[in-house]
């Protein structure tokens, strides 16, 4: 930007300001010890993808190998390429003010094989010195041990269709706990289970490509809950007492809002928020599967000629096992959706499809601002999210682990993203102060404009702007990232707050 152009935004950020100030947002003030943050994945920001001795992982595999499958055929080899600028995004995260920062460990940079009987010193250097500049600048690490990126030996043994997979997570989330605990205290074992097993395992369109819609949510969500419950356990008994640090999994949902006030609507949007979050925040939070999942895929199982349910049957001992694997509730949430009943659970019996157990369908209201289509503008969707998720799971504290808003234009000025933040932050206040549910801080997806899986770099979420086309891959605040810094100082979305 010339020094013209950079006065200008100024003006534009000030602007801004006086834009939200004229808005209905809650003016309580967040909580002494609410935590503020920023959130990213070591896949969609690191690059270095073969640097240093790190091993390939499934979205190495799956961008070279199937290149057509993600918008211009781009990957994550250098994307923000934060394994060699990662000082930057300390000094981004410093002048933001941020309390936290949410980042992941990539399994293959650490265990190049997956296993831990080879562990990559350079690896380990490279998060430790991150880690620890965190710590020098009094920003909290709040560590995701596993996002997505599959190490590939273990993606060609079937991936999380193969409950295997529960030992080596358990294996490799003790290495970390015995590398990294003594500077990460917060701990997250898995990141959104749901949409890699949806997206992944039963449609196909991320890695690793399997379409299976009859049998692949549930296998991969049967392998990811007790993979996460493993994790769990290991640093319940071996680091907990020596390390004090809390630990939970990332779930993330939409809000599922009746279509209309009909019984059959209000039952498939609570049908819907079951086979959504329940399938994975149940066994863990509740025990067991919902209810209403194990009598609809027994069910239709039965009928489509099945000898048992396409659903595995914990036994009592994994019952156990799971329920209670939690410290606190990590939700990420985008988006609300209008859930209308569609078929009863025993018609379209034919092919086995997740789509058909649920019986339900799903719009949105033409009226909701949005401009990538999985991404809404309904913070009142997000409080009565808030509010399922503390009445069913047994009002745990929750951390908004991610929430944001996407564009593809990655403008400096990015005025519906304060928008669609602050709102989001509002229902948050409106929770703690008039819901009185326990909310203990809010994380921003995402730091910088990054790989977005596979739409590559054409959605942008950032709160700065990342110059692909530059070597340097130079970063630059928009708008939003001043607005947030604001907030954050101020603890206050307006000018003024009640304590
Ligand atoms: C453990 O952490 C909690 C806060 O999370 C703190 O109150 C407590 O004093 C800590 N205990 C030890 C032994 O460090
Ligand atoms: C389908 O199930 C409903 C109850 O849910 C039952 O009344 C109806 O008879 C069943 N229809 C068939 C064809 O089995
Ligand atoms: C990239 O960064 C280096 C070192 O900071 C600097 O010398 C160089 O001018 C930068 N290049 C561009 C194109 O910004
Ligand atoms: C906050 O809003 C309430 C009404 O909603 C108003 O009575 C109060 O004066 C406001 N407080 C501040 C500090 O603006």
């Amino acid at each position: 930007m010339s020094s013209k152009d950079l006065k200008m935004f100024r003006v534009i950020v000030l602007l801004s300001f006086l834009v939200i100030r004229a808005s209905s947002l809650n003016n309580h003030s967040f909580p002494n010890n609410f935590m503020f943050g920023v959130a990213t994945a070591s896949y969609q920001i690191e690059g270095g993808w073969d640097a240093d001795g790190k091993g390939e992982n499934m979205w190495d595999w799956w961008t070279h190998t199937f290149p057509e499958k993600i918008s211009n055929r781009y990957s994550g080899d250098v994307t923000c390429d934060s394994y060699h600028l990662w000082r930057d995004d300390v000094e981004m995260l410093k002048h933001l003010g941020v309390n936290h920062y949410r980042l992941s460990i990539s399994w293959s940079r650490v265990l190049p094989e997956g296993t831990t009987n080879y562990v990559n010193q350079k690896g380990v250097e490279y998060y430790r010195n991150l880690f620890q500049a965190l710590l020098d600048n009094g920003i909290t690490p709040l560590v995701t041990i596993y996002h997505w990126d599959l190490p590939q030996p273990f993606n060609e043994l079937g991936g999380w269709m193969n409950p295997l997979i529960v030992d080596y997570l358990g294996d490799y989330a003790r290495v970390c706990f015995q590398l990294f605990g003594d500077l990460v205290k917060n701990w997250i074992t898995i990141n959104e289970p749901q949409t890699t097993c949806l997206q992944g395992y039963t449609q196909g369109y991320k890695a690793p490509g399997y379409a299976n819609e009859g049998e692949g949510i549930y296998l991969c969500a049967y392998t990811h809950v007790l993979a996460h419950a493993r994790a769990y356990h290991i640093y319940d008994e071996e680091f907990r007492a020596l390390q004090n640090g809390t630990i939970s999994i990332v779930l993330d949902s939409s809000w599922s809002e009746p279509a209309s006030d009909s019984d059959k609507d209000l039952e498939a949007a609570e049908t819907q928020m079951e086979f959504i979050l329940g399938l994975y925040a149940n066994p863990i939070y509740n025990g067991n599967w919902p209810r209403v999942v194990i009598d609809r895929v027994g069910t239709r199982s039965l009928l489509e000629g099945y000898s048992k349910s396409r659903l595995p049957e914990f036994t009592q001992e994994q019952i156990d096992y799971v329920k209670g694997t939690y410290d606190f509730f990590a939700l990420n949430t985008y988006a609300t959706n209008l859930i209308y009943h569609q078929i009863d659970v025993n018609q379209s019996i034919g092919k086995a499809s997740y789509f058909l157990d649920s019986g339900t369908g799903s719009k949105t209201d033409p009226s909701w601002k949005t401009v990538v289509g999985w991404v809404n503008d309904v913070p009142w969707g997000f409080r009565k999210l808030l509010n399922w998720v503390s009445e069913h799971y047994k009002r745990p504290d929750i951390f908004i682990t991610e929430n944001g808003w996407s564009d593809y234009t990655g403008e400096l000025n990015d005025q519906d993203r304060i928008e669609y933040i602050g709102n989001y932050l509002s229902a948050i206040l409106d929770a703690i102060y008039e819901d009185g549910i326990n909310i203990l801080g809010y994380t921003v997806w995402t730091l910088m404009d990054n790989f977005e899986w596979q739409v590559g770099y054409s959605q942008k979420m950032g709160l700065y702007y990342v110059d692909f086309d530059s070597p340097n891959r130079t970063r630059t605040p928009k708008a939003s990232a001043e607005w947030f810094a604001g907030v954050i100082r101020g603890r206050c979305l307006l000018d003024q707050c009640e304590n």
